[in-house]
């Protein structure tokens, strides 16, 4: 079988389009000819601005927005059936990279509230969008899922246990998921940045201060762009023959 890494005139699904790793991810698989679904939870001026611009580009590829709480099964199922109206078919690329980590470091501060949503923002959803994406992917005998996870998974956090917790949850489901279906065609991946500035996470370096993210903490000496974050997505969706894969993209910090 020849190999297929063309992701030209494919469809992705990049779920929190509004924040920013989402919306470069959306730029950067544009430029690759990818059609795109987008979607938003409350920044609905985030993603029309970013739709409009890519709009502007006068290329003839079709982009769709949606609102989505990922929190929300029903709104989940409600994406696909909108996806599958809009561009007659279920995503053939998912991006899941909303996603929620209130920052509380300590355990003895988070309350079993803050703990069950971050998870259900970060893992459960992940699970729910891979089981709606997954049919039409083996129907086709192609598909890529990236999930955005962080290097919190691996313990080092500015944050606490809860969103370390949620996103080594996805690293674990991926690693599985690859394993088990990499015959089928559709390869699992997942991107772990660490102090990724431009943001909502983490606007601007200043936010790092005094912190492990710190600037004077991370080998390469300066916060990730959302630019970076993004290529090694579409590299991943360009890429088949790599799955179950974690890459850490953290400026060298472990
Ligand atoms: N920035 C970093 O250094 C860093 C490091 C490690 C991992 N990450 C991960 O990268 C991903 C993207 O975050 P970001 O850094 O780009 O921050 P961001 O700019 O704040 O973007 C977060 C995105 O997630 C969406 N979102 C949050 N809760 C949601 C919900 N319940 N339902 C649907 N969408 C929801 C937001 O949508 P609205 O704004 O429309 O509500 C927004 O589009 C997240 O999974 C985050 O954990 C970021």
């Amino acid at each position: 079988m020849g190999v297929d890494n063309e992701i030209k005139g494919r469809l992705a699904l990049i779920t929190g389009a509004s924040g920013g790793i989402g919306a470069a991810c959306a730029r950067d698989l544009f430029a690759h000819g990818t059609r795109l679904a987008l979607t938003y939870s409350t920044n609905k001026d985030s993603l029309e601005k970013l739709v409009s611009e890519l709009q502007g580009q006068g290329q003839d590829v079709m982009i769709s927005s949606h609102q989505c709480n990922v929190a929300k099964e029903e709104d989940l199922q409600r994406l696909f059936d909108e996806v599958k109206q809009q561009h007659g078919q279920h995503p053939d690329i998912l991006i899941a990279n909303a996603g929620y980590g209130k920052r509380v470091s300590s355990i003895l501060d988070l309350s079993l509230d803050e703990w069950d949503y971050t998870l259900t923002v970060n893992l459960r959803s992940s699970f729910l969008l891979t089981k709606l994406a997954v049919p039409h992917m083996l129907s086709q005998h192609w598909g890529r899922v990236v999930y955005i996870t962080s290097i919190a998974a691996g313990g080092t956090s500015i944050n606490g246990c809860h969103y370390s917790a949620s996103k080594a949850g996805v690293q674990g489901m991926s690693k599985n998921l690859a394993s088990k279906m990499g015959k089928e065609g559709i390869t699992f991946n997942d991107v772990a940045p660490a102090m990724i500035t431009g943001t909502g996470m983490i606007p601007t370096e200043e936010n790092l201060r005094g912190t492990p993210g710190d600037v004077a903490n991370i080998p390469v000496g300066r916060s990730g762009s959302t630019g970076e974050c993004a290529n090694v997505v579409t590299m991943l969706c360009r890429t088949g023959y790599m799955t179950g894969q974690s890459i850490l993209l953290s400026g060298g910090l472990k």
